[in-house]
């Protein structure tokens, strides 16, 4: 443990795999990183790691025990990047450490803390002198080592004192980091729970593209082939890299697939909750989103489920491939073809609710540097985020930015190309009872958005009927209400 004063550029506190990746990933950049852990065999785990990486480290870790010690180790203004789990151990660890802090000081929270508890602690650090950093960190173990994709939040200040700090470990893409001071208070935090949504609804979607390619009988092996050859591609991404790799992999037991192995029971932290939560309050939809945080909870039922499958009737769930015009191969490319269309409002959406949001809390995030710094590093990595880029940086034809992703020339094109396999995939899935609720969801959305006319002229003359609610008139200036004395029964 160090005594040593003023020589760290940088504490972390909390050395769990992400804590001490991040402390290895600084270090590798020539920073000194103070470790404390209220464990303290943690911290001396990561100080420990750095020195068993050898000649080639140009920086190090030190482990210190106390708060007190931490403190008097860095350089201020104090920069400390807490990377404890989200809720109340932040607040725990802040209570420990404010006492000690001095003014200007940055204090940094990287976990998946919810923005609106950001916003709080920004406030109360803020009236104290003290700069509060909510920043998103994205990309898993591998991530944090090696190059994760940051979305800071916090004053222009903080930012400028951690920049070198956060490009220096950031992921590249196209050569920039990724890494941009998303906006003050939680904007950071609120654009990782967007970030999250979308992780969420992708992985759905993906996951919906495996069923359906399982029901006409596709094999993992086979099946591992088609999502590596979908990964050079559109659908080049990191969540599709990864999927052909699962589908490879053998069980070193039972040589069976581990797949097949697992059970089908998902697990969620709360980011993809809370998007929706969000969304409804700013009355944006992410019904993609939606339809993916649902189906999570409704794969965690399994008893229920397997009691229900014998009661409830209908098809098997199995597409027969002798019956799709085309047969396997051509089944293959239509659902290249509905997720791509899928995964397009997905992104809709998300950008979307951060549109909303961005606008709400007058946050000015740049939603093109937020695509940008996508690229690279983080779970949502995707060759097609350079085209969300590219269309949220171009104005539209009409000189101000499209109302929605889909509007925007590529991906409208794209939208138009790829909407016949997907309307074929879902009519598919439906005859046999293969569930794909994202799939639907999105191209719901889609239909909606393409509707001059829903059907909410019925439902506007219901709520007049029973509430005398008023309705607006096709035939009369916007803005003026009607009601109708409606027969009663
Ligand atoms: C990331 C991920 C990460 C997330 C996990 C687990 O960007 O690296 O989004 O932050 O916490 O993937 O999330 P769930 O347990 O909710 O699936």
């Amino acid at each position: 443990m160090t005594q040593a004063a003023n020589i760290g550029h940088i504490a972390i506190v909390g050395l769990g795999v992400m804590g001490r990746n991040l402390a290895l990933n600084l270090a590798d950049h020539g920073h000194t990183v103070i470790a404390y852990d209220l464990q303290p065999a943690a911290a001396l785990q990561a100080q420990e790691a750095a020195v068993a990486r050898g000649a080639a480290a140009s920086g190090q870790v030190l482990a210190v025990a106390t708060p007190a010690e931490l403190v008097a180790a860095l350089a201020p203004p104090r920069k400390i990047l807490l990377m404890v789990n989200a809720g109340a151990p932040v607040d725990a660890v802040l209570e420990r450490l404010l006492p000690l802090l001095a003014a200007g000081d940055i204090v940094i929270d990287g976990g998946n803390s919810r923005f609106t508890d950001t916003e709080r602690r920004s406030a109360a650090l803020a009236a104290r002198g003290l700069h509060f950093v909510g920043s998103g960190i994205s990309g898993g173990e591998e991530g944090a080592r090696h190059g994760p994709a940051l979305m800071p939040g916090g004053s222009a200040e903080a930012w400028a004192a951690i920049r070198p700090l956060f490009e220096a470990i950031a992921a590249q893409a196209h050569g920039q980091p990724c890494v941009a001071h998303i906006g003050p208070g939680g904007a950071g935090h609120y654009v990782k729970m967007v970030h999250n949504g979308i992780e969420y609804a992708d992985m759905q979607l993906i996951c919906e593209a495996y069923a359906l390619l399982a029901a006409a009988g596709l094999d993992n092996d086979p099946m591992a082939a088609v999502f590596a050859r979908w990964n050079a591609g559109p659908l080049q991404s990191y969540l599709i890299e990864i999927t052909a790799k699962i589908l490879a992999q053998r069980d070193a037991d039972t040589g069976r697939h581990v797949l097949d192995l697992i059970l089908d029971k998902a697990g969620q932290k709360g980011t993809g909750q809370w998007t929706l939560v969000d969304a409804a309050e700013r009355a944006v939809v992410v019904s993609a989103m939606g339809a993916a945080v649902d189906a999570r909870v409704l794969s965690s039922l399994k008893a229920a489920r397997v009691a229900a499958s014998t009661q409830l009737a209908g098809p098997d769930g199995r597409i027969d491939p002798a019956t799709l015009p085309g047969g396997a191969e051509a089944w293959v490319a239509l659902v290249h073809d509905a997720l791509m269309a899928a995964k397009i409002v997905a992104y809709a959406q998300g950008f979307e609710l951060m549109a909303t949001a961005g606008r709400e809390r007058g946050w000015g995030l740049d939603l093109a540097a937020i695509a940008r710094l996508w690229r690279g590093g983080c779970i949502i990595r995707a060759q097609f985020l350079d085209r969300i880029a590219e269309a949220q940086a171009a104005p539209s034809t009409a000189g101000a930015p499209v109302a929605n992703l889909m509007l925007a020339p590529w991906f409208r094109d794209t939208l138009a190309r790829v909407q016949g396999p997907w309307r074929e995939v879902l009519a598919t899935a439906v005859r046999t009872g293969v569930p794909v609720p994202a799939m639907s969801a999105a191209l719901a959305y889609h239909d909606s958005w393409r509707s001059p006319r829903l059907s909410a002229n019925l439902l506007q003359a219901q709520r007049d009927f029973f509430g005398a609610h008023t309705y607006e008139r096709i035939d009369r200036p916007a803005g003026q209400h009607f009601h109708t004395e409606w027969p009663q029964a």
